[in-house]
């Protein structure tokens, strides 16, 4: 019987050729009318070789694959849907789905991933859906779902990332969903969500965002649902959700103590806000959304008394449906919001007032243990406030000249910016060790003696910003070895703080805007001090030279140099710099740029800024060894009249060429052929000559006379003799042959709406001290 089965399988596995044959792997099942193969459950440490090549969806749920190597699937091509749950990957390797030009739906979820690599889902240009939640993902390098550009729905919920890169999302044009729930995010570079122009819906809750990430979210134009549940965020300050399209957004679950009237003055369609289950005691009327509907307010300890007056009557006038209940005063505890009258909300006085409050709170520490938590009994020093349950202190802009003592054991976040310190004395801070983030902005802080921060051994997050610190002690950072974040922005440090950072060997940020350096050198700086600095903000400062050797650093990756005085381009100091992927030079005076300026950033450089320095010629060289790595490249407001050849900068997403007096002549040819091939909207204007100055590169009709040989290939353009004046007849463009001159209105033809990224202006991560997390 046995022998008979198999010969007979033998025959029909001759006898048909492979496409009809319907071969299925021995431990896994086929329907071979739906193309499908299931192989669920067997242990398999490999994709079954076997596999007909014709099967659209397959299902190889609880293995044991491990790692998916280049061109796993390389024998289905086909593959529509392709479930891989639970296998047990750990490393997904560069291309390994690259044959999946037709895969719609890819499964990864419950595996062990965690990194997402540059090109680990290249070639993958159909897939809608792609789930990797539950894995654990801590990193997400650059360019890692650029080739993804049909995806419509991300899941990374359930994994380790707590911060997300500039650019993360990059090449995800057609995006509705992105779910990042249950990671331990606590900070989001402002740029983090740059590109997702479709996004629609975005979950974040879950996570550990302190402050609402008005800068990063601000970048998202279509968000119309925002999920923020559980974060512990305290307070929403003015104009915090500027989005101007969102209609839904949860603020449920978090540790609000406090919601500015103008928090939302930014978003004005919304109409569902949740903030249930916060601590919030009592809400002004909210400016700015027109269109609210609902309000839940169940689970704040709402106190009913004349204070939430207002609110109850806009909620009445524009018919906004509140939610929750009163917790006091007495007579009207349990009373639904919305049935309360206005006219019951009363205080007696209002002093009494919050007399009333302050002791009905006291009672209920001792006896109705109901509503107020019993924040009273929390050891927390004179005149600040501490919430023992956000883990939270703070004594912000109390006056404070000596820094307070005496803060709750377990307390991680700890404000204490603008008060007035002078001086931070050797171990300022005894008993918070577990303090993660520290606030010293606008202190008045000008001496911190070496020691001052000893014994804090988590903390990570450090601000300093907006002091009078002119120099720091070589000991200063001694006995806190985690710090990460450094701000030391808005000071009057003369010099690069180079031997105190020694003691700090996880620096990972560091800014330093607002000083006053003017050198930067000597050799041996960076390597040596902080090996593992990868951010590096000198803007506006007066810096005049970087020394050979003062960027000695392979793993520096940020350097804003914008806004200092350079006079010369920094290439030395570049070349021991080799993988800076993002450079800031706008707003020096640099009037030439050679050639080779950036050959040594070639292989990494993303994102290069030369706006308004005053810059007269670039070399045609200048760019030399730019290539499709180029994502962003502005030269905004120089004197430039000429451009180097841009064609082979073929990755470029963002260039800005605007307000620069262009000579629209012949030798401009290659630039106003490049503008018509790319699918980018560049603005160029003309200078000269005096008869077209201001109108658009792209409009003028000087080019028609040009002579079509001689360039690009053999770059025949002239560069220093203008070259002579070219008296352009109106006649029609298209006499001469070849050259794809438009007229003025086929303009928006270059908008071509799928490949097109509209002309966007960089905006630098602005260093704000609250808004950054932790
Ligand atoms: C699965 O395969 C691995 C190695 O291939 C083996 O060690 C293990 O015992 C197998 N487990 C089961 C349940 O078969
Ligand atoms: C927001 O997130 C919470 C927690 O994951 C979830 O229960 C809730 O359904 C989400 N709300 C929306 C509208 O997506
Ligand atoms: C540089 O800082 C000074 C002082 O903080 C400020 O007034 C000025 O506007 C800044 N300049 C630039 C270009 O940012
Ligand atoms: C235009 O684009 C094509 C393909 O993208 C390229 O081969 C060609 O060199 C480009 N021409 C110019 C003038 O940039
Ligand atoms: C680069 O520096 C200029 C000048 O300080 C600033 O205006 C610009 O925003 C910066 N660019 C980015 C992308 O941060």
């Amino acid at each position: 019987m046995l022998f008979f089965s198999a010969v007979a399988f033998l025959l029909v596995l001759a006898l048909s050729s492979p496409v009809e044959a319907g071969k299925c792997p021995r431990v896994c099942s086929c329907d071979s009318s739906k193309l499908t193969v299931t192989c669920v459950g067997k242990n398999l440490t490999e994709i079954p070789p076997t596999i007909d090549e014709i099967t659209l969806k397959l299902d190889l749920r609880n293995n044991n694959l491990q790692v998916l190597s280049r061109r796993a699937f390389i024998l289905t091509p086909y593959l529509t849907h392709l479930n891989l749950q639970r296998c047990n990957i750990i490393k997904v390797k560069e291309g390994a789905f690259r044959t999946l030009g037709r895969l719609v739906s890819l499964n990864l979820a419950y595996n062990k991933i965690d990194i997402l690599y540059q090109e680990s889902f290249d070639g993958l240009s159909s897939l809608k859906e792609l789930h990797l939640d539950h894995n654990r993902v801590e990193e997400i390098q650059p360019g890692a779902f650029t080739q993804l550009g049909f995806l419509n729905m991300l899941a990374l919920t359930h994994n380790q990332l707590v911060y997300i890169p500039n650019m993360a999302f990059q090449g995800l044009h057609n995006i509705k969903w992105l779910r990042l729930s249950y990671n331990s995010l606590n900070n989001l570079a402002p740029e983090a969500f740059t590109g997702l122009f479709t996004l629609s819906r975005l979950s974040l809750d879950h996570n550990e965002l302190q402050f609402f990430p008005t800068q990063t979210m601000t970048r998202l134009p279509e968000i119309t649902r925002l999920n923020m549940s559980h974060n512990p965020m305290t307070y929403l300050g003015e104009e915090s959700v500027s989005m101007a399209k969102l209609t839904h957004l949860y603020l449920d679950h978090m540790s609000l103590q406090d919601l500015s009237e103008q928090a939302l003055s930014r978003a004005p369609l919304l109409s569902h806000l949740d903030l249930s289950h916060n601590q919030l005691r009592y809400l002004e009327p909210l400016s700015g959304p027109k269109e609210l509907t609902s309000l839940n307010l169940i689970g704040n300890p709402v106190y009913c008394n004349c204070y939430m007056r207002p609110l109850r009557e806009w909620a009445r006038v524009g018919r906004v449906k509140l939610l929750g209940a009163c917790t006091g005063p007495p007579h009207l505890s349990d009373e639904p919001l919305q049935a309360v009258v206005p006219l019951d909300l009363r205080c007696r006085s209002r002093g009494e007032a919050l007399k009333d409050e302050f002791e009905k709170d006291d009672e209920s520490t001792e006896t109705t243990p109901s509503t107020a938590k019993p924040k009273q009994k929390v050891k927390c020093p004179v005149n600040c406030d501490c919430d023992i349950e956000a883990q939270h202190a703070t004594c912000e802009g109390r006056g404070h000249t000596k820094v307070p003592r005496g803060f709750p054991t377990k307390t991680q976040l700890l404000d204490l910016r603008s008060n007035h310190f002078h001086y931070l004395s050797v171990n300022s801070f005894p008993g918070t060790s577990q303090v993660v983030s520290l606030h010293l902005e606008l202190c008045k802080i000008h001496e911190i003696e070496g020691g001052a921060f000893r014994g804090m051994k988590k903390l990570f997050y450090l601000y300093l910003s907006d002091n009078d610190l002119k120099s720091l002690d070589p000991g200063v950072f001694a006995g806190a070895p985690e710090l990460t974040y450094l701000h030391l922005e808005g000071n009057r440090l003369l010099q690069f703080p180079g031997s105190a950072l020694a003691l700090l060997p996880s620096l990972f940020v560091l800014h330093l805007e607002r000083n006053a350096i003017s050198k930067l050198g000597p050799a041996g700086l960076l390597s040596s001090v902080t090996p593992k600095l990868r951010e590096l903000y000198l803007t506006n400062n007066t810096i005049t030279s970087v020394a050979k050797g003062a960027l000695d650093s392979a793993f520096l990756g940020t350097l804003y140099l914008d806004s200092n005085q350079l006079t010369e381009m920094p290439t030395h100091a570049l070349s021991e710099a080799p993988n800076v992927e993002e450079l800031n030079l706008s707003r020096n005076s640099i009037r030439w740029v050679g050639p080779n300026a950036f050959r040594p950033v070639s292989q990494s450089l993303k994102r290069l800024y030369m706006d308004q320095m005053g810059m007269e010629k670039m070399s045609r060289d200048a760019l030399a060894g730019l290539g499709p790595g180029l994502r962003a490249l502005t030269v905004r407001g120089n004197q430039l009249e000429e451009l180097p050849d841009l064609s082979p900068l073929t990755g470029l997403e963002v260039v800005d060429l605007q307000d620069n007096p262009l000579l629209c002549d012949c030798p401009l040819m290659p630039l106003r052929r490049w503008m018509e091939n790319v699918s980018l909207e560049v603005i160029a204007t003309c200078g000269h000559p005096p008869e077209v100055r201001g109108q658009k590169v792209r409009d003028v009709n000087v080019f028609a006379s040009c002579p079509q040989s001689g360039f690009p290939s053999d770059g025949k353009v002239v560069t220093a003799p203008r070259p002579p004046k070219v008296k352009t007849p109106k006649a029609s463009l298209s006499k001469t042959p070849g050259v794809k001159a438009r007229p003025a209105k086929s303009k928006t033809k270059l908008l071509k709406p799928t490949k097109n990224k509209p002309q966007r202006k960089p905006v630098k991560p602005k260093v704000t001290k609250n808004k950054k997390t932790l």
